[in-house]
């Protein structure tokens, strides 16, 4: 029996030692969780009140409000998977837990997620809806991408196409937020706020393309860190 584990791209395997830590990784986690628990706590938590009278968004039609708390719940599972699967020592030493939260990611967090924010399209603030529309299908189709990749076993390529949906989510969601944020509160009030929305709603996810882009690039060579033989092989 041939374990189909070599990666199509450049990278080597490297086995996890289970248990293993390395220097940094909880720092790198942790941080990741204190932005998404502040995030979660200061722009999502009015809409786990299920009310409608708390909504920030004017609501356009009696359903928008349902579509927005779709989009919220679902959006916030997206974001505490994300912080699961980007926890190397969880992925060494628990890859079961890896799978199931991925799952998770891309079926009950990225795509519905995505596709309530594209049925909000018509009515969403207009500045920046339309990068807000392409990071949303972005968002959705690098993350089946992904998921498929680690269902063919291809794991240099699953890494990959899970950085590019991570980067855009949060570059989308986390960026945008503070690049708006920071705009209202330093720039002079005199600026436009229709700018501040096109430029926040296009920024944050292509520059952190970019940047995920550059990094998977520079770490190529990087080996790959699988905790154990992976189940799929080829007979
Ligand atoms: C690429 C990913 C995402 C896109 C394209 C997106 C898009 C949108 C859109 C179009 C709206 C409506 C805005 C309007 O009416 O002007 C919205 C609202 C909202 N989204 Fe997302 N979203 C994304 C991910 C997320 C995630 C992961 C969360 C986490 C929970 C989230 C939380 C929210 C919240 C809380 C609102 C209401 C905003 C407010 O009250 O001001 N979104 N989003």
């Amino acid at each position: 029996m041939v374990q189909n584990v070599q990666p199509t791209e450049t990278s080597t395997v490297r086995r996890g030692r289970p248990g293993g830590r390395r220097a940094g990784e909880t720092t790198w986690v942790l941080s990741l969780a204190v932005i998404v628990t502040l995030y979660l706590a200061v722009q999502v938590h009015p809409y786990f009140r299920m009310d409608p009278a708390y909504s920030r968004i004017d609501l356009q039609f009696p359903l928008h409000y349902w579509l927005i708390v779709g989009h919220v719940v679902s959006g916030t599972l997206a974001l505490v998977t994300l912080v699961l699967q980007a926890w190397p020592w969880l992925r060494r030493n628990h890859p079961s837990v890896h799978r199931w939260s991925g799952r998770l990611y891309v079926f009950a967090g990225a795509l519905p997620a995505a596709a309530f924010a594209l049925a909000m399209f018509p009515v969403a603030f207009a500045a920046g809806s339309i990068g807000m529309a392409t990071s949303a299908v972005l968002w959705a189709v690098t993350a089946v991408i992904g998921w498929r990749r680690a269902v063919q076993g291809r794991y240099a390529e699953h890494r990959r196409w899970m950085v590019y949906s991570f980067a855009i989510v949060w570059g989308s969601v986390i960026w945008g937020f503070a690049i708006g944020w920071g705009w209202l509160l330093f720039s002079p009030w005199t600026v436009d706020f229709t700018y501040i929305s096109e430029a926040a709603r296009w920024m944050g996810w292509i520059i952190n393309l970019i940047v995920a882009h550059w990094w998977l690039e520079r770490t190529a060579d990087r080996p790959l860190d699988l905790a154990r033989p992976p189940k799929r092989a080829v007979r």
